[in-house]
């Protein structure tokens, strides 16, 4: 890979028709004037972080047709078919500290959300970072930071949103949990549209962010979020807890009323619904 230079293109000829639409009508300085398009890499997030690591500037967006070996996480994978859906890492430097970086994680979800939800779709978000549409898992966001002497040097936020496939082409152990915009709409999606809109909402919502409006971001959270009001396990490698979730505290922690109205906060974690309500 070349040092970074602004205006880089992508390698591949098909992705660089993405990335030149999805630039086009859109200001200079925004997140998707620098768009690097890849056809296969290992994992978008990777790419990622070697332009961060080599100084890229905030809102390098890397996109890929196809990941060798996406990620999610809890060092789970994430497999996506070729040229079928939205695999996206944007680099953001932003200025919170590192308690606050959880904070990334809701504002993506929150946008990406709410971007389905102008798309007709009934998307909710379930913490801290999964998108479920009727009930099936759309989107998937793996934030991931790097902190030198206390300070957060970059953030890379990876989106993976599920547009054109068919869950047949998905391994056969989540066939029956994913889902994507095509088979819940019945029809094809233009990716290049989609990127230009989720990158346009991106930026407005980090600037909500940047500007520390943590009210406004964690107010959005509740609206969109499945699991306020319900009671849910969270799980933490080998520990469970149960209680009502609260929403999220001003860190984008998970709030839960165990039994008693102790309060407990989760920064991370996986989270089951246990009542008869469920995504
Ligand atoms: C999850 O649901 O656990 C998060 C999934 C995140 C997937 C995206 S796809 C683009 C980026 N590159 C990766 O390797 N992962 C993220």
């Amino acid at each position: 890979m070349p040092p970074f230079s602004s205006g880089q293109s992508g390698s591949s000829s098909c992705v660089s028709v993405l990335a030149s639409i999805a630039k086009s009508g859109l200001k200079e300085g925004s997140f998707s004037c620098k768009i690097v398009s890849e056809d296969e890499v290992d994992s978008t997030n990777d790419v990622a972080r070697e332009y961060a690591e080599k100084g890229a500037p905030e809102g390098t967006v890397i996109l890929a047709q196809y990941q060798r070996q996406g990620r999610g996480r809890m060092m789970r994978s994430w497999s996506s078919p070729k040229g079928k859906n939205i695999l996206l890492s944007l680099i953001l430097r932003p200025s919170l500290r590192l308690e606050e970086v959880s904070l990334i994680t809701v504002m993506s979800s929150v946008t990406v959300a709410s971007l389905l939800r102008e798309e007709g779709f009934h998307a909710f978000i379930k913490w801290p970072n999964d998108i479920y549409v009727e009930g099936k898992k759309v989107a998937g966001i793996l934030t991931e930071m790097k902190s030198e002497k206390n300070e957060v040097k970059h953030v890379i936020v990876g989106i993976g949103l599920n547009v054109n496939m068919d869950s047949s082409e998905c391994p056969e152990d989540i066939q029956k949990t994913v889902t994507s915009l095509a088979m819940l709409s019945g029809h094809l999606w233009d990716r290049t549209v989609l990127v230009r809109e989720l990158l346009l909402q991106l930026e407005k919502t980090y600037e909500h962010l940047q500007n520390q409006e943590y009210d406004f971001l964690l107010s959005q959270w509740s609206r969109l979020s499945s699991l306020v009001g319900h009671w849910v396990e969270v799980k933490v490698s080998d520990k469970k807890w149960e209680g009502t979730v609260l929403g999220t505290d001003a860190k984008g922690a998970l709030l839960l009323r165990r039994e008693g109205g102790f309060i407990e906060a989760f920064l991370s974690g996986d989270v089951k619904i246990l009542d008869r309500m469920s995504v």
